[in-house]
């Protein structure tokens, strides 16, 4: 009896785990290279790109600009080419990794 229930908790975590998978840095780093080329290596801008700084930045701020972005509802024309075939789960790892930086 005590053994059903300890593996009906440790399936149930392990479930939990899975299905709402948490932000993944290494997916967010691995994501990033194509971004170096306008933001830097370490996500400090390049002026001659016009690009902003990110590094260090809030996450859901990242998340949500990069949203907004793929959206529409904030213009990024240059940008939109690499963000456009991400996901919403894209878009957090990356920003778990930015922030980071
Ligand atoms: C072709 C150059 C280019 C590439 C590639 C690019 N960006 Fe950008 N990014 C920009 C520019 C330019 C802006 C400023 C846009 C504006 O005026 O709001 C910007 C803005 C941002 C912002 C908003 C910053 C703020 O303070 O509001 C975030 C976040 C961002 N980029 C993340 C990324 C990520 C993540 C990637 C890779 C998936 C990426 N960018 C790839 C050029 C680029």
């Amino acid at each position: 009896m005590r053994i059903d229930i300890a593996l009906w908790v440790s399936l149930s975590l392990v479930s939990a785990f899975s299905s709402v998978r948490a932000q993944d840095m290494a997916k967010g780093e691995k994501l990033y290279q194509t971004c170096i080329q306008c933001h830097g290596d370490k996500g400090m801008g390049l002026v001659e790109k016009n690009a902003p700084r990110i590094a260090g930045q809030f996450d859901w701020y990242i998340a949500s600009s990069l949203a907004a972005f793929k959206s529409g509802e904030r213009k990024n024309p240059d940008m939109l080419p690499y963000i456009k075939g991400l996901s919403q789960q894209d878009f957090a790892d990356l920003a778990a990794y930015i922030s980071k930086l």
